[in-house]
């Protein structure tokens, strides 16, 4: 099968394409057929060996990083932590899925999803894909989605509360606004000015422009600050809090984000009502992916970046 191997730790022309053998899956196992994936910050991180703590932090993460997932190189050479795709043949003893089901899924730290087919354990983040989705849509939503779920879980929104999503044009901010609004927040999104329309078409109530102003000079107090790009400086975060107010970072190290597959139903439930949707900024094809990278590596994506399989 075609795939992407990651040759070692560096710039995006480390990735090649390849033939490689294709998976066989074990008993408990499914192989996918990959029609699409995504260029996920976590692809991008490890690619080139940063974890993106600041260059302190950086310094002292980096080994860590190399015993985890390799020292020259990562372990798992073929990226890629988010895909869509169709179910092509199930372990012995599969239950949940049959062959033909689209299905949509995280491979999570297995990474493996750039390439044309993948092996996941059934019982992994992965669950049918929402009917009403493309394979290109589906994808992002497996991880950028899911997380914006299980960090704004954590502040419990209750109707009417005022939530603030820093870094909202972003995969996770993108998702974020509108899982808030489904909880029945007043939703603030905060962006760089060629985002500001962008973030009102998914339903933000006002949007800030970071390169115009600070939010924190503003009088307005929030229920929740969600920095979903992990940017707002530890001596700001609480200075527009309410005073039981709670601040959450999808950077967060420490928090325990399990993903799971009733969270992915849960998703696939609000993308199939029509109140999820998935901003795709980029599709690139599987044999443009150092475009791709090189396009990520920028920072500035909008919403998420697509690699179609043919
Ligand atoms: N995506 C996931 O599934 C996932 C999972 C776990 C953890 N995380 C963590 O969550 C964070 C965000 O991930 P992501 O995938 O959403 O990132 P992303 O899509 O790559 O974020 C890009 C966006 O961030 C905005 N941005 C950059 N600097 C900013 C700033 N100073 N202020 C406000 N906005 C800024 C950019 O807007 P401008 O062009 O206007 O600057 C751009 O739209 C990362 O730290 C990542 O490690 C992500």
């Amino acid at each position: 099968m075609k795939a992407i191997i990651c040759t070692k730790y560096g710039p995006p022309e480390v990735l090649q394409f390849k033939e490689v053998k294709k998976p066989f899956p074990k008993s408990n196992e499914v192989l996918i057929k990959i029609r699409a994936t995504t260029v996920h910050i976590g692809d991008t991180k490890i690619r080139r060996l940063e974890p993106g703590l600041g260059p302190v932090k950086d310094f002292f993460f980096k080994p860590v990083m190399r015993i985890i997932l390799g020292f020259k190189g990562p372990r798992n050479k073929i990226l890629g932590m988010e895909l869509a795709g169709d179910i092509e043949a199930v372990g012995k003893n599969v239950t949940l899925f049959k062959i033909g089901d689209p299905v949509f899924a995280s491979t999570e730290f297995r990474m493996g999803a750039y390439a044309e087919y993948c092996c996941l354990p059934e019982k992994a983040a992965i669950t049918i894909k929402p009917i009403n989705m493309s394979y290109e849509e589906a994808a992002p939503v497996s991880n950028g989605g899911l997380t914006a779920l299980i960090n704004l879980r954590k502040a419990t929104i209750q109707k009417g509360q005022k939530v603030l999503i820093y870094g909202a044009s972003g995969s996770v901010g993108t998702y974020a606004i509108q899982i808030a609004k489904h909880f029945g927040a007043e939703v603030t999104g905060v962006c760089g000015t060629a985002n500001l329309e962008m973030v009102k078409s998914i339903g933000v109530d006002k949007a800030i422009d970071y390169k115009q102003e600070d939010f924190t000079q503003r009088s307005d107090r929030y229920d929740v600050i969600f920095d979903a790009v992990g940017k707002i400086a530890s001596s700001k975060r609480k200075k527009s809090l309410k005073k039981s107010g709670m601040f959450i970072s999808a950077f967060d190290l420490s928090g325990n984000i399990k993903l799971k597959v009733k969270d992915l139903n849960y998703l696939k439930e609000l993308c199939e009502a029509g109140k999820l949707k998935s901003v795709i900024d980029k599709t690139y094809p599987m044999e443009q992916i150092v475009e791709a990278h090189r396009y990520v590596d920028k920072g500035h994506k909008k919403g998420n970046v697509v690699i179609t399989m043919k």
